[in-house]
């Protein structure tokens, strides 16, 4: 088999990127090693930036996300049972985000490459880059049990936190920048309509909480928990027990309960691998960075990894100038440094590490307070929030 562009990893990343570049008339492959059914339940965030929104419109993935998708045009801060709301447009100068799972991108996506794109084989298993530096290099993997190769001229590793393809960049090129946080969240989804209208981030003594959404009557609840956290250890009411909690006000607001039909804990984990690019071996989304949840930003970075990515391509192609492409880990990478920044900022704004101090606290309270009293302060997070341009 041979292709211009072999793709590892059918998650957003991928997904995208072959849409992109089959409506930019480059030919691609993806290869993905689960089957299709679990990757279309597999449970991420839900927060589109603006501009993901715009980028997933002029693919021709946007239709279902237009009809379906929650535009949210702020958040909520909680703390000391006190409620801030942060209004994005007012702030940004329009911008928003919309609610939409990823889960749903992926759906969209995948539809719309069986049905119009090149060729997406599941349960194919990449095993190996080869040739990575240089002018063809071939992606061996295994599928329907039997061992076969992909010639490529460009290879895009899209194969997330635990994939194949960075190792193909030798060691004493790569630098990992890595934090790991002392703690995880334990994410339900449950059957009731949220209890607000727009997200609520809360900082408690007790720990981090935030109530997100998936559609009108589908809540997403999250608990910070101590890191190795085993779901089955809460009982559904003790979670919604500890939601409570955590999302106490002076007011008279109250979180609704319902049936919890979905219950995982995700770790948190801040992580950058340099260089993005090795040679015709490009890294995208979760292969090159993770960030932790708080804020949303990974499925965002993915989109702007691909979006790079497809336009150095098409230039090249259109001009015969590698420049784009050249510069492609250091334009990337810009962004991804902004996101991890404002990624660890949100966790340690509003997460209790297990051995913080009293005086912590109180500079926790103090951020917290900046950001109700200050315009710029607020300005701050909501340009981060709906996002940092591409490119
Ligand atoms: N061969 C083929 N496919 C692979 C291999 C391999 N060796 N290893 C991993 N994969 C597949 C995984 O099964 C998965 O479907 O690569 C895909 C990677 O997808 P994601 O993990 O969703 O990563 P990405 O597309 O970069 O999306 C980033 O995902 O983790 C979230 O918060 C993150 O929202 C962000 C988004
Ligand atoms: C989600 O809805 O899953 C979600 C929303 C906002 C976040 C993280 C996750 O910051």
């Amino acid at each position: 088999m041979r292709t211009t562009v072999g793709i590892i990893g059918a998650g957003p990343a991928g997904l995208l990127l072959a849409r992109l570049l089959h409506n930019a008339g480059i030919d691609s492959v993806v290869l993905e090693s689960r089957d299709r059914a679990y990757v279309e339940q597999r449970q991420r965030a839900g927060i589109l930036e603006q501009g993901t929104v715009d980028v997933l419109r002029a693919a021709g993935a946007g239709e279902r996300m237009d009809r379906e998708g929650l535009r949210h045009d702020g958040i909520e801060l909680r703390y000391d049972r006190k409620r801030h709301r942060v209004d994005f447009p007012a702030l940004t100068g329009g911008r928003s985000v919309t609610v939409y799972a990823q889960t749903e991108v992926c759906k969209d996506l995948i539809a719309l490459q069986l049905k119009e794109g090149g060729p997406l084989l599941f349960e194919a298993e990449a095993l190996a880059v080869e040739g990575a530096d240089t002018d063809s290099p071939r992606i061996r993997f295994r599928h329907e049990g039997r061992e076969d190769v992909l010639d490529c001229d460009y290879v895009v590793g899209c194969d997330g936190s635990w994939g194949v393809a960075r190792k193909a960049i030798p060691s004493e090129l790569v630098r990992v920048f890595e934090r790991t946080y002392p703690f995880g969240w334990l994410g339900i989804l449950a059957d009731v309509p949220p209890s607000h209208d727009e997200l609520v981030y809360a900082r408690h003594d007790r720990g981090f909480a935030l109530l997100s959404m998936r559609s009108p009557s589908v809540s997403r609840l999250y608990l910070q928990v101590p890191e190795g956290t085993d779901a089955a250890e809460w009982g559904d009411e003790e979670i919604w027990d500890e939601l409570e909690r955590r999302f106490e006000t002076d007011d008279d607001w109250t979180l609704e309960r319902g049936p919890i039909t979905q219950k995982s804990v995700t770790p948190m984990r801040s992580y950058v691998h340099e260089p993005m690019r090795h040679g015709r071996l490009f890294l995208a989304g979760d292969a090159a960075h993770i960030v932790p949840p708080t804020g949303a930003k990974g499925l965002n970075l993915a989109v702007g990894d691909v979006v790079t990515f497809a336009g150095a391509l098409t230039y090249q192609k259109e001009t015969g100038s590698a420049e784009l492409l050249d510069a492609y880990s250091e334009t990337c990478l810009r962004r991804v440094w902004q996101a991890e920044r404002f990624s660890y900022d949100m966790t340690t704004l509003l997460h209790r590490a297990p051995d913080a101090t009293p005086f912590e606290d109180r500079l926790q309270i103090a951020r917290l307070e900046r950001l109700a009293s200050s315009e710029a302060a607020e300005t701050d997070l909501a340009e981060g929030y709906t996002g940092f341009p591409f490119g």
